[in-house]
C-alpha cells in the first residue's frame, strides 16, 4: 500500500473502501471482508446512515487502531457551533469510536466558515487526527481556507478518468491540499468497465480496466475510494502496486477527459461552472 502524507503530517492510504449506498445491515461485513484482503482506510459519512456498521467493523478488528483511518462526513446544512458539535456527536455515537482520524464537511451548504471553525476546535481537542473538506469548488473553498487556523487536508470531489479534474489539482497545490477521489470508477457509468482505451491499455500490464482507471488516479497523486460490496471486486481494486503505466499510456488515458461531471451530483447546485476553473 501507498500512503500519501498530508498536510499536517499525517499519513492516509492511497487507496480506502467506499461505503455509500451500502445498507446498514450489510456494512460490518463488507468492512470486514475488506480489512482481511488489506484495506486499512474506509470512507464512509453520516449521510450514508451505515457508520454504525464502520465502527463495528473496525472495533471487532484485531488489527491496531493506528493502523486504521477512518472518514466520516458531518450531516449537511449545519448553521450554527451548536448544530456542528450535535451532528459531530451524533456520528461519534454511531461509531463508537475514541476518534475519527478524518472529518469532513460533506457539502458546502449550511454555514462552511461557522462547520469550519468548530471542527478546528474538536480537531485542537483530539478528537479527529484531521479534517478536510468534500466538493468545494472555488467559489465555496475560500470560505474555509480565508481565516482557517487549520487547512484542510483534503478535497474529496468526484475524480476519475472521464472527469480527471486537473484544473482542481493546480487549484489544491498551493494550499497544499491533497484531491481525494470520490467514484473513482465514476460509479461504473458510461460503460467505464468495457471503454476500449482502458481495457487495451489493461491487456498490456494484465490487469483489468477498473485497475487501470483506478492507477492513473494514484499516479496523479489522488487519493481513491472505490466502492464494492464484492471480496473479489475488493482485491482487483487494492492490487495496484505491481505496475507502473507508462508515459505513453498516461497520455492516452488524459484523452478521456470529458471535462465534465457525470454522476450527476448536484456540482450545478453548488454554482459552480467547471469550466470557470
Ligand atoms: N463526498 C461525496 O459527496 C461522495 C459522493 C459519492 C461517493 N463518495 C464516496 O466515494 C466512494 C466511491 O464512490 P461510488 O460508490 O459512488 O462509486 P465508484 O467507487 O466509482 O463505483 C462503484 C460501482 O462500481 C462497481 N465496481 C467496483 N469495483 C468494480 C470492479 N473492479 N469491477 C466492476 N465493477 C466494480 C460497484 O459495484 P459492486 O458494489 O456491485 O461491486 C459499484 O456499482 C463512495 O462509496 C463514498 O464513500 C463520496
Amino acid at each position: 500500500m501507498d500512503y500519501k502524507v498530508l498536510n499536517n503530517g499525517l499519513k492516509m492510504p492511497m487507496v480506502g473502501l467506499g461505503v455509500y449506498n451500502i445498507p446498514e445491515r450489510e456494512t460490518q461485513r463488507v468492512v470486514e471482508d475488506a480489512l482481511s484482503v488489506g484495506y486499512r482506510s474506509i470512507d464512509t459519512a453520516a449521510m450514508y446512515y451505515n457508520e454504525k456498521g464502520v465502527g463495528d467493523a473496525v472495533k471487532n478488528s484485531a488489527i491496531p487502531r493506528d493502523e486504521l483511518f477512518v472518514t466520516t462526513k458531518i450531516c449537511d446544512s449545519c448553521y450554527t457551533r451548536e448544530e456542528t458539535l450535535r451532528s459531530v456527536d451524533h456520528s461519534m455515537k454511531q461509531l463508537g469510536l475514541d476518534y475519527v482520524d478524518l472529518m469532513l464537511i460533506h457539502w458546502p451548504v449550511g454555514n462552511p466558515t461557522v462547520m469550519w471553525h468548530t471542527l478546528e476546535e474538536l480537531y485542537e481537542q483530539g478528537m479527529f487526527k484531521a479534517i478536510g473538506v468534500s466538493n468545494f469548488y472555488p467559489n465555496t473553498f475560500p470560505k474555509i481556507v480565508d481565516g482557517a487556523k487549520v487547512m484542510p487536508v483534503v478535497n474529496q470531489c468526484e475524480t476519475h478518468v472521464l472527469y480527471q479534474q486537473r484544473k482542481m489539482i493546480e487549484y489544491l497545490q498551493p494550499y497544499n491540499v491533497a484531491l481525494e477521489a470520490w467514484s473513482p470508477l465514476a460509479e461504473g457509468r458510461n460503460s467505464i468497465f468495457k471503454n476500449k482505451t482502458l481495457v487495451a491499455v489493461g491487456e498490456k500490464y494484465g490487469k483489468t480496466s477498473a485497475q487501470v482507471a483506478l492507477k492513473f488516479l494514484i499516479q496523479n497523486g489522488v487519493i481513491i475510494i472505490p466502492k464494492t460490496t464484492h471480496k473479489e471486486r475488493m482485491i482487483e481494486n487494492i492490487d495496484l502496486f505491481d505496475f507502473t503505466l507508462s508515459d505513453d499510456d498516461l497520455h492516452i488515458i488524459r484523452l478521456l477527459d470529458t471535462g465534465r461531471n457525470v454522476t450527476g451530483w448536484p456540482s450545478d447546485a453548488l454554482r459552480y461552472n467547471p469550466e470557470s476553473l
